[in-house]
């Protein structure tokens, strides 16, 4: 069998060479690109073809031997190892469905080789899809210019002091209000100002959780928050979700066999990666559930305000009247992500435990940015931003549609979301996964999220996560059509390499 030389080596990269390579052969491994018993070229063809020195391609082939990655026979060369823990068994095995079962450990979250090439998304010159974040060109820098100088005019040496560590009292004030308008009723003594939503969801792990103890969330779900179960060592337990958010009937049957899950995560609106809106039914089910069984909802809002088309639905926050919700939110996505500023409303009974976490975690988010953001929030400045984002947003949106309808493969499956930055697109099985097409698009300067790091359980091989929200039109349109054409091409020889398979 021939090796497939579809590398991608930037040599403007801080990553060395060897180290590129390491994360590309084992990425073709995981994928099932470059099966077990596959024979590797020897170090100075795979150098000379690559125009790379052989030292790195030797330091690439021992470093992956060690990991169990590849074996080497003496005299006969470089294999794919057969019986590699590394060799496709996550990566294929229930082909993007959520395990029902859903008995996923922390230790089976996504692999990082996988985030990893992700990282060469970065390179300039690539029309990137997949970032997480709101482009730059929304973030109102003269208005935070501004705040800051008004802000520092005022309250001088004040701004720059260490600050209580439940948050700026007149920015939590303002966050009563601004999450009043959303039907959540509070008093500013429940709202704990963190840096971001990110660090809200890990405080509350920490305040809520020990470790071993189990988190549900839906499959896919955020990145982020498998992040923070692998840190805090805590277990994740997955549940299917449909187009109406979590299947809250098989977290129905999971109580019911006598499991006793810490905390429940979800994202109710345009959940992360998939775009999904949980419906009103489910919405009220899984409060019910959680009051039955007494286990708290973290509630991540971080898009619940970037909806351009629909009818809005009101937070799990705004329903709750057992206190069972803890809502988190940010001014991050929606008007500037580095001013890391989030927070979370919770009821007295969790808050002091939480105040005290955030104490520990990094005394108190920066007073500063604190003054500014509510010196945006009490202006207006935020409304208006989020009424300008999503006018843009949602032509972004048109544009990723008809691109995808006019580029992407007739099988292609997507819904249309109404709301929020992501494009989740099922590829048919007919060709390359969803980490194959990325390696192939990455070489034509276009990138996606590879849709396994959403999963626990190796689900996602054929989705991918585009963040329409990141580009012009014009360059969504161009971006979806290298993808397309991509896809094209390598399903035109995958059947072929199919049916060779046997073989190997
Ligand atoms: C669902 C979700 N929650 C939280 C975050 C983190 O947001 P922040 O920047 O406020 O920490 C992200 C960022 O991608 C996200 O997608």
């Amino acid at each position: 069998m021939t090796f497939p030389l579809n590398f991608t080596i930037d040599r403007e990269s801080e990553e060395p060479i060897y180290r590129q390579l390491i994360r590309q052969i084992k990425l073709q491994i995981e994928s099932g690109q470059l099966p077990a018993g596959t024979r590797l070229p020897a170090s100075r063809d795979l150098a000379d073809q690559m125009a790379i020195s052989r030292i790195s391609v030797v330091n690439a082939y021992a470093e992956l031997r060690a990991e169990g990655y590849l074996s080497a026979h003496a005299g006969r060369g470089t294999f794919v190892a057969r019986d590699s823990a590394a060799s496709g068994t996550t990566t294929r095995s229930n082909g993007g469905l959520s395990n029902p079962s859903g008995d996923d450990k922390a230790d089976t979250l996504p692999d990082y080789s996988l985030r990893d090439m992700m990282r060469l998304a970065r390179r300039p010159g690539v029309i990137n899809f997949s970032y997480g974040a709101p482009p730059t060109e929304f973030f109102p820098v003269q208005a935070l210019r501004d705040a800051l100088n008004a802000v520092l005019d005022r309250d001088g040496a004040e701004a720059l002091s260490y600050e209580m560590s439940e948050g700026y009292m007149p920015l939590r004030v303002a966050v009563r209000e601004y999450v009043s308008a959303l039907g959540i009723r509070c008093s500013a003594d429940n709202i704990l100002i963190t840096g971001g939503a990110q660090q809200a969801i890990d405080l509350v792990v920490q305040a809520l959780m020990s470790e071993g103890e189990t988190l549900v969330t839906s499959m896919p779900t955020y990145l982020g928050v498998l992040d923070i179960a692998r840190a805090r060592r805590v277990q994740i337990y997955s549940v299917p979700q449909d187009e109406h958010g979590l299947r809250v009937d098989h977290l129905e049957n999971y109580l019911l066999d006598n499991h006793t899950p810490r905390l429940i995560y979800v994202m109710p609106t345009f959940q992360n990666p998939t775009g999904n809106v949980m419906s009103m039914h489910r919405r009220r089910q899984l409060i019910n559930l959680a009051q039955e069984y007494h286990i708290p909802i973290v509630e991540d809002a971080v898009y619940h305000e970037f909806r351009f088309e629909g009818e809005p639905l009101p937070p799990l926050k705004a329903l709750d009247e057992s206190g069972m919700v803890i809502h988190i939110s940010a001014f991050t996505k929606m008007l500037l992500p580095g001013v890391r500023i989030g927070y979370l409303i919770s009821n007295s009974q969790h808050y002091e435990r939480l105040v005290r976490v955030k104490q520990a975690a990094d005394i108190s988010t920066s007073g500063l940015n604190q003054r500014a953001v509510h010196h945006l929030l009490t202006r207006g400045v935020l409304a208006q931003q989020l009424e300008r984002n999503n006018r843009e947003l949602r032509r972004r949106r048109d544009a990723a549609l008809r691109a995808a309808e006019q580029y992407f493969p007739k099988d292609a499956e997507w819904h249309k979301p109404e709301g929020g930055l992501y494009l989740w697109v099922r590829l048919p099985r007919t060709g390359p996964t969803a980490a194959e097409l990325f390696i192939t698009a990455l070489q034509r300067n276009v990138s996606f999220a590879i849709g396994n790091i959403f999963f626990t359980n190796g689900g996602g091989q054929y989705h991918m996560r585009l963040n329409y929200g990141q580009q012009r039109p014009d360059l969504i349109d161009e971006g979806f059509r290298r993808i397309g054409q991509a896809w094209q091409e390598m399903a035109q020889h995958y059947g072929a390499a199919m049916e060779k398979s046997p073989m190997l």
